[in-house]
């Protein structure tokens, strides 16, 4: 019989809403028999009556029992895993007070501000014995496990080089000045690299990094980057780094490294057209070939396989498709490995685990602390008083 795991939505905003339609999408329409999911509360600081409305607008069961504040979401006896969908400012003070409460949690990206933050989360989660998941949903997809496969089978060869972009093509001014946008707002930990760069990051890491056995993993040796804020209100707008490593994939050991290039920008656009022309949003290159993720580095939908040219004329490249079953938007697919992860009693998921995960809160600190991007203490604090 498959596990069913009870879920309890802190905030009610754009993403809770695509999480839980999600979540409310049969797991059958997705080949999974194991485990399943109920929404059994949500809860909103705004009051009872927005958790309402929102229970009502995603279609939850009518028994969803709606909260008007955090703290009574995190007391309720049934709920198992707390998914959290503040702003990432908040995110520290939001999973420690489901931890505290004996909750397991799920927490949208960035899982925090700063590294600091988030060891203290990951302490507590170990502390409390509870599993703890960094919420970013792209690595939980299908078409991500078959991309590290591909990579630790060695065809297309040594990576030494990725390229990810996640830039979004939106116009600064319209963000702040006519929509006051939570991503561009310091106050809220706005800017590019927190809200999208994390995107272009995790290729990197998922690639260059985590497709080596966890013993040959080793952290960036060399971090460069350069960084240009919007003067309205001191976010970045547009960040490029580089992130290099000892190491190269999938070996580990040639002693050539690897490195990545990332970029990522609110004003300009990874794909200017949106009918793909600009080409592949990430590249990850090898010595006998590459892989090209095509769509938003957060959402792809399919990849290629492009061997290098050799002189073998029955060379080919492989297009693979990866749809989301039943119109979903795909973050069913770490709702999933969240519910497997409590079923067996884990804390951390091998997919994102909590050391990898507070190293790329660690190259953030970096990037950030190059380009001279700081926010207020209130938030990059780990004192919640
Ligand atoms: N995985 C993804 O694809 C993805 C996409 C977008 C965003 N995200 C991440 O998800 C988080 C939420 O993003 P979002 O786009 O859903 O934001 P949003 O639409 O602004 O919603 C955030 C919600 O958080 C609650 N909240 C609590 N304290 C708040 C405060 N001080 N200011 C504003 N809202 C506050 C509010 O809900 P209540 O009033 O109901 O409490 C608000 O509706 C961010 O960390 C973001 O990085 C992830």
């Amino acid at each position: 019989m498959a596990f069913t795991a009870r879920w309890g939505i802190l905030a009610t905003g754009w993403i809770a809403e695509k999480f839980t339609i999600d979540l409310l999408i049969d797991p059958a329409t997705r080949g999974t028999a194991d485990v399943a999911h109920v929404v059994a509360a949500v809860a909103s600081s705004s009051g009872e009556a927005q958790a309402r409305s929102f229970a009502t607008k995603v279609k939850a069961p009518h028994d969803t029992v709606c909260y008007g504040g955090y703290e009574d979401l995190v007391k309720d006896k049934n709920v198992d895993i707390v998914y959290i969908a503040s702003p990432h400012s908040h995110h520290f003070a939001h999973a420690l007070l489901a931890l505290n409460a004996g909750k397991h949690v799920v927490c949208e990206k960035p899982i925090t501000v700063n590294a600091r933050q988030a060891e203290i989360l990951y302490k507590t989660a170990k502390k409390n014995n509870l599993f703890f998941l960094d919420a970013v949903w792209t690595r939980y997809f299908p078409l991500s496990v078959q991309i590290r496969q591909i990579i630790t089978s060695g065809e297309v060869g040594e990576i030494l080089r990725v390229t990810a972009d996640t830039s979004m093509g939106e116009e600064m001014d319209d963000l702040w000045k006519r929509q006051k946008r939570r991503k561009v707002n310091l106050d809220l930990a706005g800017g590019a690299l927190l809200e999208i760069g994390i995107y272009s990051i995790t290729w990197i890491f998922q690639t260059l990094y985590h497709t080596l056995p966890a013993s040959k993993r080793q952290p960036p040796n060399k971090i460069m980057s350069h960084m240009v804020k919007y003067p309205e209100t001191g976010v970045d707008e547009d960040t490029t780094f580089i992130v290099s490593f000892p190491t190269s994939s999938p070996s580990g050991s040639s002693g050539r490294g690897s490195h990545g290039v990332g970029m990522t920008a609110f004003p300009l656009a990874t794909d200017p057209d949106q009918r793909g022309t600009a080409g592949p949003s990430v590249r990850i290159q090898g010595t006998k070939g590459e892989i090209q993720v095509l769509g938003m580095p957060f959402q792809p939908d399919r990849y290629k396989v492009v061997p290098l040219r050799d002189g073998d004329a029955t060379m080919s490249v492989r297009e693979v498709l990866c749809p989301f079953p039943a119109g979903g938007h795909g973050m069913y697919y770490e709702a999933d490995e969240a519910a497997r992860c409590v079923r067996e009693g884990k804390l951390e998921s091998e997919t994102m685990p909590w050391d990898e995960s507070l190293l790329i809160m660690k190259v953030m600190d970096d990037i950030r602390e190059q380009g001279g991007l700081k926010y207020p203490d209130a938030i990059e604090s780990t004192d919640l008083h």
